[in-house]
């Protein structure tokens, strides 16, 4: 239902905004070399691929190099003793220039020196979404032979990393793929679920399309598909909803796609900040919510995998396993980042109710909260709370018990226990830390106590 609201609106959108869109094909002169921009197409001309490669450099991050057929790659800037990032846009509805692609590619020059290769083929990936897939083959030819082009250069496989973004995690599994799998690394910002979800691996992005394979999911109930296709798979938030993202289709165009388009403004703050988008293998969003996932052991061997540009996403293993969900929270906007933290209550008597306990933490500028629910007859119930400061910056924590209230039955007055709270990853070693007293809480009432965690 939701899907076919969500199909229809766009075909309006896409004729309202066709018909006020203007073409917008500028070049500039700039540091010696001619810019060149995306080009715009429209409905009526998207017929052909006219695919262009944009050579972006450290030392010209907003001028676009047009990389020539044939000579080109050795007549340019391209460096070929640093590694190269190739960009891949994915459906345009519009047949205009991604929004994105300027942001991308400053956040990947801004945190390494590489060559930056996007690829323009807006003309193949307009007009209707299913025909942007027939051209998929093509396209991912066409990319093929630009990279046989690098490698006769003496460039090597494993110092290319393609970042495809919706459609474009196919095209870059495709060309992986034609390349036996031995390029370094593919970075799927939720590859695009539609014609993709029941594909064979050959067809869809899968971890056989290069040596390390990882996805970042965050529309897996719409755009985006909802199986794993990498080595490491990320869960965004469950990979569905987005925190931040409009819930209602009042919001326009912003409803349609922000969820999807998430992946891609996630990757690059993780990119251009410091803080850390650690995520945790789980079996399931609510195992993990649960507090059923604490730590990497397993498969990770103590390395939890980041969102990111660090080799490999930072684990430490010689052979990956392949297609591990890893589940991470977000904050609803930029730069998204949070610790995670497991908070448990232990009852002094178990009840023979469901008990809801709900934890906020404070620090001096930050308030989040979480609700653990501890089942009937049971002792205890934990929930990871999510904080966008380190938890050694919570310098209050409340909990408020929320009797359950039926006409019938009054719930007790209070309840006695003890709190506890941990940072994630949970190290096996290190037990959680508690408040080293049982507290009593009257029912909707906050309690409030010191978080006493130093910085480490
Ligand atoms: C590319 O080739 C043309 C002519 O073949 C030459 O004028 C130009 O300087 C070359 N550019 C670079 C960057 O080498
Ligand atoms: C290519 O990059 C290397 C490594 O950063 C650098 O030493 C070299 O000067 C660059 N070559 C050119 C032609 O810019
Ligand atoms: C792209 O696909 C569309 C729809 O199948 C087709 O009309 C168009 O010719 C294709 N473009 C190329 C260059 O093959
Ligand atoms: C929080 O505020 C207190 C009192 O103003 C101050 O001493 C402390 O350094 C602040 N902590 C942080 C993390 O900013
Ligand atoms: C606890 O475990 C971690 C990870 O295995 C290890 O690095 C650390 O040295 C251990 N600490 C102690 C006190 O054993
Ligand atoms: C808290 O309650 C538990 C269960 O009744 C009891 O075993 C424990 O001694 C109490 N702890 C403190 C510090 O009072």
């Amino acid at each position: 239902m939701v899907e076919d609201l969500k199909r229809k609106v766009l075909i309006v959108l896409t004729v309202l905004l066709l018909l006020s869109s203007a073409q917008a094909g500028s070049t500039d002169r700039l540091s010696g070399h001619q810019c060149t921009d995306f080009q715009t197409a429209n409905f009526l001309r998207g017929s052909k691929l006219k695919v262009q490669f944009l050579l972006f450099t450290h030392s010209s991050p907003s001028c676009g190099e047009l990389i020539l057929a044939d000579d080109g790659i050795k007549n340019c800037s391209f460096n070929s003793s640093l590694e190269t990032k190739i960009i891949i846009h994915g459906f345009r509805a519009l047949g205009t220039k991604p929004s994105w692609i300027e942001g991308l590619v400053h956040a990947i020059l801004h945190s390494s020196q590489v060559n930056v290769i996007a690829v323009d083929w807006i003309y193949g990936s307009t007009a209707a979404y299913p025909s942007a897939v027939e051209n998929v083959t093509l396209l991912a030819l066409s990319i093929s032979q630009l990279i046989s082009k690098l490698l006769a250069l003496g460039v090597s496989g494993t110092s290319i990393h393609i970042i495809g973004v919706s459609l474009g995690a196919h095209v870059a599994g495709l060309v992986g793929h034609f390349h036996g799998g031995q390029l370094g690394r593919i970075t799927g910002l939720d590859p695009a679920g539609p014609k993709y979800t029941r594909a064979s691996p050959e067809e869809r992005l899968d971890p056989g399309d290069a040596l390390f394979v990882e996805a970042i999911h965050t529309d897996a109930d719409n755009f985006g598909i909802r199986i794993p296709v990498g080595h490491i798979d990320y869960f965004v938030n469950g990979g569905r909803d987005q925190p931040g993202c409009p819930r209602f289709i009042s919001a326009g165009y912003k409803y349609l796609i922000c969820d999807h388009m998430r992946a891609v403004h996630l990757y690059v703050s993780a990119l251009k900040h410091s803080c850390l988008m650690v995520a945790f293998p789980c079996a399931s969003h609510q195992d993990f919510l649960n507090g059923r996932c604490l730590d990497c052991v397993d498969p990770f061997l103590y390395s939890c995998p980041r969102i990111g540009l660090q080799e490999q996403a930072g684990v430490n293993m010689r052979k990956l396993p392949k297609e591990v969900k890893v589940y991470l929270m977000t904050s609803p906007s930029a730069p998204f980042c949070v610790h995670h933290s497991l908070v448990e209550f232990h009852l002094q008597k178990t009840r023979n109710t469901v008990t809801s306990i709900e934890i906020t933490f404070f620090s001096n500028s930050t308030k989040d909260t979480a609700k653990i629910t501890i089942p009937k007859h049971q002792e205890m119930g934990k929930r990871l709370l999510a904080h966008s400061v380190p938890l050694c910056q919570i310098n209050r924590v409340t909990l408020k018990y929320l009797p359950k209230s039926q006409f019938w039955r009054k719930d007790e007055s209070f309840i006695v226990g003890k709190f506890c709270a941990a940072p994630l990853p949970l190290a096996s070693n290190r037990t959680t830390s508690c408040l080293p007293w049982n507290l009593t809480l009257p029912s909707k009432t906050d309690i409030s106590y010191e978080l006493p965690t130093a910085c480490a």
